[in-house]
């Protein structure tokens, strides 16, 4: 990129959500019908560099090195419309942003995506937001993005107004030394994608229950992490998952996400909970399993993980911290 624009590049973590976003009460704001909790993933991120560039008649999209599909590019360019919107930037940008994992690996990166290209499009523009307001033009994006802004174990809450949909950091990454190992099941892209899935929700009986119930599962789940007390965290985070695939599956038309060997990790985690290692699992809608556990037990779950011939690849990833301005360190 030439220099003489201002230009600034942002690194944001993916996280999983211990407890679930899913489903809107406001599609467009993407206002959620429940708060969620996450962990930001230290391993697993996306560098963005965002260049306003007054030559431009258009906004541009690279992704790892490569120009974006006009899907990909049309969504990026929905959303800085939304983001011009609410700062004030005028013009268009040229990006660039580059994942530290492949993209197509069955790792979710709209999360950290759209925290990053937040963070370095404000910054290049010269200006300084709260963390509380990036994180709610970063819902825009995707919600989940919301919850890449702060650091470490994040709440993003529901809100019924733009301003008041905002995540904030619930304890810092060093509080609580778990970890999360991922069994990669299958690498294939998403059917249908979350975004998407978010719009069907209502459809499934099960929705209201899951939405009603969730405001308790957060409180237990928060306690579970500020009392780093394991085996709460495990039945409420397990739960919280089945749950939310229990509203895909019955939504119409249904959403499987689960493979056949998804279940098999499933099962096998719970045995090995019940045999005293501290693990328990979470699924993001994808077939992949996040492995989350106790930080002294990572090693031992990645092999067992490694020992199941369904489980394709295993990824590791300990609590990360927020999104921030960094000088590029990613080749596209
Ligand atoms: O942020 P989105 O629209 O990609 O939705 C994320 C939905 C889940 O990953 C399934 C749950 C969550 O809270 O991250």
């Amino acid at each position: 990129m030439s220099q003489e624009f201002p230009q600034a590049t942002a690194r944001a973590h993916s996280n999983i959500a211990f407890i679930k976003y899913w489903g809107n009460i406001d599609d467009q704001l993407r206002l959620p019908a429940n708060p969620s909790l996450s962990m930001n993933l230290a391993n697993l991120y996306t560098e963005t560099t965002v260049q306003w560039d007054t030559t431009l008649i258009r906004d541009t999209l690279t992704l790892n090195g490569e120009v974006a599909s006009p899907k990909a590019l049309q969504r990026v360019v929905t959303f800085l419309d939304e983001l011009r919107q609410h700062t004030g930037i005028q013009g268009y940008a040229k990006i660039s942003s580059v994942n530290n994992f492949p993209m197509g690996a069955g790792i979710a990166s709209s999360a950290s995506a759209f925290a990053a290209l937040t963070l370095a499009a404000v910054t290049a523009a010269g200006l300084s937001l709260a963390e509380r307001q990036l994180t709610t033009i970063a819902r825009l994006g995707s919600g989940s993005a919301s919850r890449s802004i702060p650091c470490g174990f994040v709440e993003w809450h529901t809100g019924n107004i733009h301003e008041d949909s905002y995540a904030e950091s619930i304890a810092p990454p060093e509080y609580w030394e778990i970890a999360d190992v991922i069994a990669i099941i299958s690498d294939e892209h998403k059917a249908v994608v979350s975004h998407e899935g978010h719009e069907t929700a209502h459809t499934s009986d099960l929705q209201a229950a899951r939405v009603a119930g969730a405001h308790e599962r957060l409180r237990v789940c928060k306690q579970a992490i500020l009392d780093r007390d394991f085996g709460t965290f495990a039945e409420v985070v397990e739960h919280d998952s089945n749950l939310m695939h229990a509203v895909m599956m019955t939504s119409k038309p249904p959403l499987f996400y689960w493979h056949p060997a998804t279940l098999t990790v499933m099962n096998c985690v719970r045995q090995w909970r019940q045999e005293g290692l501290e693990v328990c699992y979470t699924l993001d809608a994808g077939p992949n399993a996040h492995c989350i556990c106790i930080r002294s037990a990572a090693e031992q779950v990645s092999q067992k993980l490694q020992t199941l011939s369904e489980v394709k690849e295993v990824r590791f990833s300990t609590p990360g911290g927020p999104a921030v301005i960094v000088e590029p360190t990613l080749d596209p």
